[in-house]
């Protein structure tokens, strides 16, 4: 398998699960040797315990869902001594997604999930900023990924610690490539490319939301075109920082796509609910892929759309 790099780190192939949808560790073992990807990325731990959001949590959409889940989680203590053990035994390479409620619940996170091998900490910056405490039921925060100054002060907090940190962005701003050049300033070595859009369903009976939070992050193939979109601009802007490219991939030729607007690997979240095999079919789909278009290496197509295409590169 064609290995893939995202900045220092050496991955097995370009394939990654999206946090939070296959669980907090092995929970996919049953359907795939997990050992097979280039990494498993964990659903969000927070330094706490959380119980998430009120239910329905899920909707499905046309051309995706909507979820409003809440960053549910045992919290990072409890993570590293009954979880990561889990991944460690699978021969899983592990990336510890982390979320909180402050700069400090982050960074706290972060060093509670780098006592265990993890291979990168990737930053979930798609949550509230409530300065410590839990939102209050429909209210509005600053949500940290649309905010520079504070997506600053975090990256600059977790970077102190010695993993690769990678940034997890927002769609829902026109200010992202400003907050990927300040996370990459701050020392994160890659940014992560898209967490989910806001979106909102009601139930045409009762006029209520269908979600028992309200409004959800929509993701599946309804938001590839606006992961392509971020991958594309980010890497235009910033060609020197590497890019994990995630939404609505379920195939390979979504994947490639992702990687020629600037990928360096993607990730694969939503479509793993309707085939829980997809992440190593992927695997194997874009070997063949590599074959079929007798590419030896990821870096001879990461980033062509921005070169004129694979033949105006080639020529
Ligand atoms: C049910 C669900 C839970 C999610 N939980 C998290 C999470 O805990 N942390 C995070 O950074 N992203 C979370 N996401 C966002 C995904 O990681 C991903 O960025 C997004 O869904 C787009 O990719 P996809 O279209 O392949 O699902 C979640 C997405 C879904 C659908």
């Amino acid at each position: 398998m064609i290995g893939a790099r995202v900045g220092s780190l050496q991955l097995r192939n370009p394939v990654m699960t999206a946090s939070g949808t296959v669980g907090h560790s092995t929970e996919l073992s049953r359907y795939v040797d997990l050992s097979r990807l280039g990494a498993v990325v964990v659903k969000s731990i927070a330094k706490f315990a959380w119980e998430g959001n009120p239910p329905p949590r899920l909707a499905p959409t046309r051309g995706g869902m909507l979820n409003s889940v809440g960053l549910q989680g045992m919290g990072a203590e409890a993570w590293v001594r009954e979880e990561f053990p889990k991944l460690e035994r699978q021969k899983v390479t592990t990336v510890a997604s982390i979320w909180g409620f402050g700069v400090d619940d982050y960074v706290e996170a972060a060093r509670m999930v780098a006592t265990v091998p993890v291979a990168a900490i990737e930053i979930n910056l798609s949550c509230p900023n409530v300065s410590g405490h839990p939102p209050a039921s429909g209210a509005t925060h600053q949500i940290f990924a649309h905010d520079e100054s504070l997506v600053r002060e975090i990256v600059r907090g977790v970077s102190t610690i010695d993993i690769p940190i990678w940034a997890k962005l927002s769609p829902n701003t026109d200010r992202l490539v400003a907050i990927a050049a300040a996370a990459a300033e701050e020392g994160a070595s890659a940014v992560t490319l898209i967490n989910t859009a806001l979106g909102m369903a009601i139930d045409p009976q009762t006029g209520r939301p269908q979600l028992g939070n309200g409004g959800g992050g929509l993701s599946g193939p309804a938001i590839h075109p606006l992961a392509v979109r971020a991958v594309f601009d980010v890497h235009r802007a910033l060609p020197g920082l590497p890019i994990v490219g995630v939404g609505g991939v379920v195939g390979v030729d979504d994947a490639v796509e992702l990687m020629m607007v600037g990928a360096s690997a993607v990730q694969v979240g939503t479509a793993h609910f309707a085939q829980p095999r997809i992440s190593v079919r992927l695997v194997d789909g874009l070997e063949r892929w590599a074959r079929r278009n007798g590419v030896r290496e990821w870096s001879e197509i990461i980033g062509v759309a921005h070169r004129g295409g694979r033949n105006a590169s080639r020529g």
